[in-house]
């Protein structure tokens, strides 16, 4: 079968089943083609929330549909592909971050969404990358322990210096990739070019960026701007969504080495199986677990 032929079927499933199809903004084009909804982990998340279909696949990570099951438990969630994990939400377990949280007991802990259901059962409020600034800023306490991502936690404190960080030592292993020596080689190529990055990048990196958003924010800034060339750093599938998007602009890799082979590892035949209920995980959790995960995550709803 072919890309187009693929699609057809599993639109037509898609339908005859009333199944809702959640693309994360890295998948490929031909997967957020046939999404009904693509976006970043907040808009997947709150989309989630509200979806009226009784089945849920995830095309993304596993965190995120553990989110979707963790919103909707009486939903079939489908992670499309078993073997997409997030490194990073794998960094920091349950037990570690119990015994930082006796160290610092008058500390909020925020976790990134970017962690396992069981972290965030130990955390009192969630956030992404577009929301964090939003949400940390409106809690009481100025004392915050950002987990697990260290160069988001550093720059959401740069935004908000009157807060006191205490940062640990996780990261997105992609966006760790590129570093200033891409930075001043990208715009010695391109003087023109506008930089936008992602917050999971290096202090640096961000520093010299004229943009630093979400995905999603990435993309509308790059479609609204009068700008007509852009260097991109996060992962390369947001340049490729940005050229179909945009096709009178140019766009540029911070780097070649900026992919996220987790978010790669979904395929158009991963969700076909899945919509005719032949592949992909459905997503189970405990119900404990679900419900302690679940405090922290509808506190980012309320706040962000
Ligand atoms: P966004 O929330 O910006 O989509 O980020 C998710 C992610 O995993 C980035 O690496
Ligand atoms: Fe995780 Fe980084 Fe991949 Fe995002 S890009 S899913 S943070 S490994």
């Amino acid at each position: 079968m072919g890309i187009k032929e693929l699609q057809d079927e599993i639109l037509r499933l898609k339908n005859e089943k009333d199944i809702c199809i959640l693309a994360h903004a890295y998948q490929a084009r031909e997967i957020t083609e046939i999404a009904d909804f693509t976006g970043d982990s907040y808009g997947l998340s709150v989309e989630a929330s509200k979806a009226p279909q009784k089945t849920i696949i995830m095309c993304g990570v596993r965190f995120m549909a553990e989110t979707v099951k963790i919103l909707s438990p009486e939903k079939m969630v489908y992670l499309a592909n078993p073997l997409a994990g997030c490194p990073m939400a794998d960094q920091m377990d349950k037990e570690l971050i119990e015994q930082v949280k006796q160290q610092y007991p008058d500390y909020t802990v925020v976790c990134y969404i970017n962690t396992s259901t069981e972290l965030k059962t130990v955390c009192d409020v969630c956030v992404t990358s577009s929301s964090a600034v939003k949400i940390v800023d409106k809690l009481p306490n100025k004392n915050i322990l950002f987990i697990p991502d260290k160069q988001l936690g550093a720059w959401v404190a740069k935004q908000l210096p009157e807060k006191n960080f205490k940062l640990l030592q996780g990261g997105c292993p992609t966006h760790l990739r590129a570093g200033m020596r891409e930075v001043r080689k990208t715009k010695t190529l391109h003087p023109e070019a506008l930089l936008l990055v992602h917050p999971e990048c290096l202090s640096d990196v961000t520093e010299s960026a004229d943009f630093v958003g979400s995905t999603t924010a990435i993309m509308n800034y790059a479609i609204n701007s009068d700008a007509k060339e852009f260097i991109i750093g996060t992962e390369l599938s947001i340049l490729g969504h940005l050229q179909y998007e945009c096709p009178e602009k140019d766009f540029y890799p911070l780097s070649i080495d900026l992919v996220c082979h987790n978010m790669k590892v979904t395929t158009l035949t991963d969700v076909l199986n899945c919509v005719k209920g032949t592949g992909g995980e459905v997503i189970e959790l405990d119900e404990e677990t679900r419900l302690k995960a679940k405090n922290c995550i509808d506190r980012m709803i309320e706040l962000g």
